[in-house]
C-alpha cells in the first residue's frame, strides 16, 4: 500500500524519535527555567516498544530516522536500541542529534551500532560563553566529544548546529565556520525559534537568515545559494573559498510547505508538527495490545488529516512572543522542545 499524503499533499518520510526528555545542559533558548515537569518514568517506551513502533512508521513510508532527546545519549544503553533500528533494510538514513557532552565516551559504540550520521549542537567556541548559555561547565567535554566523533568517523558525515542569538554568539559566525572546516563538518546556523520552552523569546533576539548572510558576505565575500534542498530544513550556501554551510530559517522563512516529518516523544506521543498543541497517544495503543494493522491505520488516518503549518502561522502573527509561558509548560511537558525533540 502506498504511504499517506496529508491535506497539503505532503508525504510522511522522516521520523524524529525522542528517546528521553532529560538533558544534561540547560540552554537558554530551550530550557531557561529552574524547574521542569518531566515525563513519568514508567511512561517512557521500552526498546521493544520503540522497535515495534518504528516498523509501523516504516509501513507508512518513513525511510529516514533521527534520534533526538532531550539529550539522547543520557538514555541508558542507547547503542543497543540503535543496533536494533539501524539494521532495518528499509531505513536509508539513521541520524542522531546530540549536545556532544557524552560523545567522548559513546561515539565509538554509536558507530559500531550502525549510526550513519551525527549532528552536534555547538553554539560557541568560548568556554565562558558556553557556561553562561547552558548553565553547565561542559565546553571541554563537547569539544572532546567532537574530536572523538571525528576520530571514529561516520559514513554520512558530521554536522554542527549553532543557534544564533543576538548579543550572545552573533560575533562567532566566522570562527564557527573555521572550526567546522577544521573538523571537516558542515555547519548550520539556526534562527532562534519561539517554540516550546523558549519562554524568554523576543523578536529582537532573533538574528535572521538575511542578517547572517549579510554579515558573512561582508566578511568573506559573495555567497552562492545551492540548489537541491528538497524537504530539508536547511538551505545550503557556498562561500568564495568553496566551503559550504547551511541556514535553518524556521523563524523568518519557514519550510512547512515541504515538511515531511513526524515526531514521537519518549512516552510514545505522536505529533505532526513541532508547534502542534495535541498529539496521539501511541503508548496507550501499544500497552492495550493493539496489533500492527490497527496502529498503522491510526497513524495513516492521523497523517491524512494533517494540515499543520505551525511555523508559517507563527510568522503571520503581528505580535509574536513565546508560544507558551513557563506556567503553561509546568502542566504540559509535551509542549517542551526538549520533549518534542528539536
Ligand atoms: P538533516 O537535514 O537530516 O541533517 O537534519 P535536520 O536539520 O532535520 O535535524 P537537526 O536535528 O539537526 O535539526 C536542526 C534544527 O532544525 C532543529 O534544532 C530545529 O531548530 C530545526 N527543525 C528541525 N525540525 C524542524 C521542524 O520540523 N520544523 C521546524 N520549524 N524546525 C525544525
Ligand atoms: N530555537 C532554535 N533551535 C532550538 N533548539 C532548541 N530550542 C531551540 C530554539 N528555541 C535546537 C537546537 C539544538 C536542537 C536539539 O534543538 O538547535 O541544537
Ligand atoms: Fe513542519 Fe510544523 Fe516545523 Fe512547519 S512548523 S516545518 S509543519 S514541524
Amino acid at each position: 500500500m502506498t504511504g499517506p499524503r496529508d491535506t497539503l499533499n505532503r508525504p510522511l518520510k522522516n521520523l524524529r524519535l525522542s528517546v528521553t526528555d532529560r538533558c544534561n545542559l540547560r540552554c537558554a533558548y530551550c530550557m531557561p527555567e529552574e524547574e521542569y515537569a518531566w515525563l513519568a518514568r514508567p511512561d517512557v517506551l521500552s526498546f521493544e516498544e520503540i522497535d515495534f513502533l518504528v516498523d509501523r512508521f516504516g509501513a507508512l513510508g518513513v525511510d529516514t530516522l533521527r534520534i533526538t532527546g532531550g539529550e539522547p545519549l543520557v538514555r541508558k544503553d542507547l547503542p543497543v536500541l540503535l543496533a536494533l533500528l539501524a539494521k532495518k533494510p528499509w531505513l536509508k538514513d539513521v541520524a542522531l542529534t546530540t549536545n556532544g557532552v557524552l560523545l567522548g565516551e559513546q561515539a565509538q559504540a554509536l558507530r559500531d551500532a550502525g549510526l550513519h550520521r551525527l549532528t552536534v549542537s555547538l553554539d560557541t567556541l568560548q568556554p565562558d560563553r558556553f557556561r553562561a548559555l547552558t548553565r553547565r561547565d561542559s565546553h571541554g567535554a563537547v569539544m572532546a566529544g567532537i574530536a572523538e566523533a571525528v576520530r571514529v568517523g561516520f559514513s554520512g558525515g558530521l554536522k554542527l548546529d549553532a543557534v544564533v542569538l543576538r548579543g550572545v554568539n552573533d560575533d562567532e559566525l566566522v570562527p564557527l565556520l573555521d572550526f567546522a572546516a577544521s573538523v571537516n563538518a558542515e555547519l548550520r546556523f539556526i534562527e532562534y525559534m519561539d517554540v516550546g520552552g523558549a519562554t524568554r523569546w523576543r523578536r529582537e533576539d532573533v538574528v535572521s537568515r538575511a542578517e547572517m548572510l549579510q554579515q558573512l558576505s561582508k566578511q568573506l565575500g559573495a555567497i552562492e545559494a545551492l540548489a537541491g534542498r528538497g524537504a530539508a530544513p536547511a538551505e545550503r550556501f557556498r562561500l568564495p573559498d568553496g566551503r559550504t554551510f547551511g541556514v535553518i530559517a524556521s523563524t523568518t522563512q519557514p519550510f512547512c510547505r515541504s515538511c515531511d516529518r513526524a515526531r514521537v516523544t519518549a512516552d510514545g506521543t505522536f505529533f505532526t508538527c513541532l508547534y502542534a498543541s495535541a498529539g496521539l497517544d501511541l503508548k496507550a495503543a501499544l500497552r492495550r495490545g493493539d496489533d500492527a494493522q490497527t496502529i498503522e491505520a491510526a497513524l495513516r488516518s492521523r497523517w491524512s488529516s494533517r494540515s499543520d503549518r505551525g511555523a508559517e502561522q507563527r510568522l503571520a502573527l503581528r505580535d509574536r512572543g513565546p508560544l507558551a509561558s513557563a506556567a503553561e509548560l509546568k502542566g504540559a511537558p509535551h509542549l517542551e522542545m526538549h520533549t518534542r525533540g528539536g
